[in-house]
């Protein structure tokens, strides 16, 4: 572009856009990226693509800040056939449900084996494949490392000890705006996962083979578990309110000794305005007293949607993304775990993010939210229950039969 062109003329291009091609482009492609993975990060990848491919242009649209407020979004510019995104960012859980909806173009001939085995399934659907791997992910507990070498505790491998350890900190540190644990009780897909981790920890499943396989015993345990670090001031009062990024910035700021979140928070609490930089540490979720370690499997796919008017270009840009660059990139720069497992090992990878080194043995055994074209309806099933109860308004034993019925009439 003529670096001498003035705003006014810029102005009169973009508003011309809309009506013919503007002269310094041969290809405009839109992406839709969710606003809390680094988009600015990102940004910098599509700069690259631009450099090495002059005539294609590419912006970023960015909404939401929650999983099922994107998926919101997008669902009402998909069901409209709106051309105007020609890329999309994805949730794990959704691939197969826009596949279904025929809201994302097939890929032909691509070699999935390169990527993590969890994300070639997810992003397969009836043989073929819907979407490529943005990057992987999976819930972990971040500490205060600084505050548990001073009271000389390790990191907890059960939620009991957890409690033991927040007793402890909170007791000799007098701090009232210091919260034990943060995690996310709003009513948002990622409270699904908050139900599921001490579910899990307890050897039960959710569904299997598409049948549901729901343990209510477990389910009350898990419901009173959280339940319990509000009564116990081991999470703070409103904790019905906190969605992903309150916790992410909660602990940023020093006011929480624990925190359960994904990768994408590691980058920001090493960044220039974090209280905590360089004072935390990320370990396995605790497990319930003599359960196991259970997490749950996240992670974000990048599809090409049926209705862009630039296919081929849409899905070349696609590949670019989803390469083991790119994941690199993300990886060191945004903290988003690599979906190519010999970049665990990484040195520029493990220089930015020393924990990645555990977090592939992590990722890989990570349990995924059950898959059946009805998730929609599973997902607001538990996450309003896991919020009415951590709300007050709802027991844990009516909580379970709460999910049990429901879950019964959708996964009939
Ligand atoms: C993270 C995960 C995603 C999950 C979401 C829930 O973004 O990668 O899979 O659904 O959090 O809040």
């Amino acid at each position: 572009m003529n670096e001498k062109i003035s705003t006014a003329a810029l102005a009169l291009f973009a508003g011309m856009a809309a009506i013919a091609q503007p002269a310094f482009a041969d290809t405009e492609l839109k992406v839709y990226i969710s606003s809390q993975h680094q988009p600015q990060v990102w940004r910098q990848i599509l700069d690259k693509y631009e450099a090495a491919n002059p005539g294609t242009k590419v912006s970023i649209e960015t909404g939401g800040n929650t999983s099922e407020a994107q998926a919101q979004y997008l669902n009402t510019i998909m069901s409209a056939k709106d051309s105007s995104l020609d890329v999309l960012i994805l949730d794990v859980i959704r691939p197969a449900q826009f596949a279904a909806a025929g809201w994302t173009s097939p890929f032909a001939g691509k070699d999935m084996s390169v990527y993590l085995p969890a994300y070639a399934e997810a992003n397969t659907v009836d043989g073929k494949v819907v979407a490529l791997p943005a990057f992987a992910d999976s819930m972990f507990l971040y500490y205060r490392k600084d505050l548990l070498e001073k009271h000389g505790i390790q990191p907890p491998k059960t939620w009991d000890e957890l409690t033991a350890a927040v007793k402890k900190i909170n007791g000799a540190e007098n701090n009232p705006e210091l919260q034990g644990l943060s995690f996310q009780g709003k009513a948002i897909e990622g409270a699904v996962c908050t139900f599921l981790l001490p579910y899990w920890s307890q050897g039960k499943s959710l569904v299997n083979n598409g049948k549901l396989t729901f343990d209510k015993d477990a389910a009350v345990k898990s419901l009173k578990l959280w339940k319990g670090f509000v009564d116990n001031g081991v999470a703070k009062k409103n904790i019905a309110e906190v969605a992903t990024d309150d916790t992410r910035k909660e602990f940023q700021a020093g006011n929480a000794i624990f925190a359960v979140n994904w990768s994408y928070a590691w980058a920001q609490s090493q960044g220039k305005e974090s209280a905590v930089a360089g004072k935390v540490g990320v370990a396995r979720l605790p497990a319930i007293a003599g359960g196991e370690q259970a997490t749950c499997l996240g992670g974000w796919e990048w599809g090409v949607s049926a209705y862009s008017t630039h296919q081929d270009e849409a899905k070349k840009l696609v590949e670019y993304l989803s390469s083991k660059d790119s994941s690199k990139f993300m990886a060191v720069n945004g903290s988003l775990l690599p979906t190519y497992p010999d970049l665990y090992k990484d040195a520029d990878v493990l220089k930015a993010a020393p924990w990645f080194a555990d977090a592939l043995q992590v990722v890989e055994t990570a349990k995924p939210r059950p898959v059946t074209p009805r998730y929609n309806e599973v997902s607001e099933t538990v996450r309003t229950t896991v919020n009415a109860v951590l709300a007050g308004v709802m027991t844990p034993e009516d909580g379970a039969a709460q999910i049990e019925a429901r879950l019964k009439r959708i996964l009939r």
